[in-house]
């Protein structure tokens, strides 16, 4: 199918997450329309193995390209790790954006020298997560924190409940303790929890999430292939394979606007 400037970008999380990352490319991309596939019928990722999450990349990818997507966006970290270089290999030449935990601008901002990394169990186990810490964190100490449970709270869509308040104290608290002035949030759902996190943390503490990264990375992606849209406003359509209610019911939270929601069913 021929893919040309006014086709969509097609964008998948394991859930709501990517929704933080879709919020950036619509505030840079305005233009752009977007196909949105929240996979909560597999939620979370970030306990799968490497070889689910990849199959699953390969499902969404080949979704979105019978949708006749222009280029892909991974808004996930879990499932960047676990699948990003198999769908470079199998689609060489379409554009595609994944995203990994801001290591490199983190160790550029922190003063203390130590570093925390709020990230899913897949994501801090993985190579690719070994190498970046090789990498970029040559210089600084790094504190990962694997959070389990805290993806499923988020989905819930009750952002301030005592119990992800709980949750999330004992994830952060030991972040504090080794004497961490930035944190990582390494996991696209983590930025929704922000307002929390401020109420708990010192001011001078610098969160870094890589979601506004992402959508510069799709802007320069798409202008190097000369498929920045020419429409004068890209619409967005969503899909999901958990429950189409659920989402509809969280997404005038998370997303401008309540959009039609369709069951995803592969
Ligand atoms: N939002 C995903 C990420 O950025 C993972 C959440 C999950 O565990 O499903 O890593």
């Amino acid at each position: 199918m021929a893919r040309g400037n006014d086709a969509p970008v097609g964008v998948f999380d394991s859930g709501v997450g990517g929704l933080s990352v879709l919020g950036e490319i619509h505030r840079l991309l305005p233009h752009e329309s977007l196909l949105y596939v929240a996979d909560c019928g597999h939620i979370p990722y970030g306990e799968k193995t490497p070889e689910f999450i990849r199959q699953r990349c390969v499902t969404m990818a080949e979704f979105f390209r019978e949708q006749g997507a222009k280029a892909l966006v991974i808004a996930c970290n879990t499932a960047t790790v676990a699948g990003v270089a198999d769908l470079r290999e199998r689609y060489p030449d379409w554009p595609l954006v994944g995203m990994e935990p801001a290591v490199k601008p983190a160790a550029a901002a922190t003063q203390t020298g130590v570093v925390g990394v709020l990230a899913t169990t897949g994501t801090l186990q993985s190579a690719k997560f070994a190498a970046l810490l090789d990498r970029f964190a040559a210089d600084v100490r790094v504190v990962t924190q694997p959070c389990p449970g805290l993806v499923e709270l988020i989905e819930t869509g009750d952002l301030l409940s005592p119990a992800i308040r709980q949750l999330l104290w004992g994830y952060v608290q030991p972040l504090l303790e080794a004497g961490c002035d930035t944190i990582i949030l390494g996991c696209t759902h983590y930025p929704f929890l922000k307002p929390l996190l401020r109420d708990m943390i010192p001011m001078s503490i610098t969160l870094i999430d890589t979601g506004a990264a992402v959508a510069r990375q799709l802007q320069r992606l798409l202008s190097q292939h000369d498929l920045l849209s020419s429409a004068n406003a890209g619409e967005t359509q969503f899909w999901t394979s958990g429950s189409p209610e659920n989402f509809r019911n969280i997404l005038p939270m998370l997303w401008k606007k309540s959009d039609s929601v369709r069951f995803f069913a592969s």
